[in-house]
């Protein structure tokens, strides 16, 4: 692994954890709920990520060129939520991430899929071209409609990620999450997947770095609380500080601005 690789990683994790805020879904969702303004709900945030992972549009359109957060770029795409979302081919280069200043970029594996051999390609492009370059690719395990979110299929994705050369994987949490970190040779982080109560949220992210997880790459959990900052605090909370869920979750209570009457 080259130096440059190495450091890119480095500037993602701190003290080996990371919170990653993930504002890509407009990618296949179009305007998401709390991220139809991309730049008004990062404002507040941004001082409390490790990184930001978006797609190019959002970075150009929506962050401060003088951000010194390091960016994790959305590199694969073109399906919508209207078609097959397994669908994805790489939409953006390596050459653009280096332009972008990206510390890694992120693509979508759909295993077990009608479009898996291609998504896998797409890893594996992007892992040939990133080790050129020294830039550092983050597998997504993506999960179709139909597909079961159990320690087998995560672990089988999560190490065919591996092997195929991601730097870092991002799954979801399940029950036997030990056996999905045990069987990856990679750092694992998790997604918070759709919206939860703040405190099943934080249950979430204290289970997933409880055993194993380095950090999470969360986006819903966060943005469309009722109290974003709040909740990416109380995250941090748990996964650099080690703090218990009720400890978080009083956090979260805490930075929660008071209810109009
Ligand atoms: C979509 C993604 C999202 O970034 C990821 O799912 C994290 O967001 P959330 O916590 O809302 O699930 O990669 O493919």
């Amino acid at each position: 692994m080259s130096w440059g690789l190495q450091n890119r990683v480095s500037r993602l994790m701190k003290g080996g954890r990371t919170v990653m805020l993930a504002i890509d879904h407009g990618y296949f969702q179009g305007p998401t709920t709390g991220l139809e303004n991309p730049r008004k709900t990062i404002t507040s945030l941004l001082q409390y990520a490790d990184s930001l992972m978006l797609t190019r549009g959002i970075l150009r359109t929506s962050v401060d060129p003088g951000e010194s957060l390091p960016i994790v770029l959305r590199a694969s795409g073109g399906t919508s939520i209207l078609k097959e979302l397994s669908d994805e081919v790489v939409t953006t280069s390596i050459e653009e991430a280096l332009r972008l200043n990206a510390s890694a970029v992120a693509v979508s594996v759909f295993v077990g899929s009608p479009n898996e051999r291609q998504t896998l390609a797409n890893l594996a492009e992007l892992v040939n071209e990133g080790e050129r370059y020294g830039m550092p690719v983050l597998a997504v395990t993506a999960v179709g409609r139909e597909m079961a979110r159990d320690a087998r299929y995560l672990g089988l994705a999560c190490r065919i990620s591996a092997e195929l050369g991601a730097s870092i994987v991002k799954t979801y949490y399940c029950e036997d999450f030990r056996k999905v970190i045990d069987g990856c040779p990679v750092p694992v982080i998790i997604a918070g997947g759709k919206k939860l109560p703040e405190r099943e949220a934080l249950q979430l992210a204290h289970d997933a770095t409880s055993e194993g997880a380095v950090g999470v790459d969360m986006g819903r959990n966060i943005f469309q609380s009722s109290n974003p900052a709040g909740m990416i605090k109380a995250v941090r909370g748990v996964v650099h500080d080690g703090k218990s869920v009720d400890e978080a979750f009083r956090i979260f209570e805490k930075e929660k601005p008071p209810r109009a009457e």
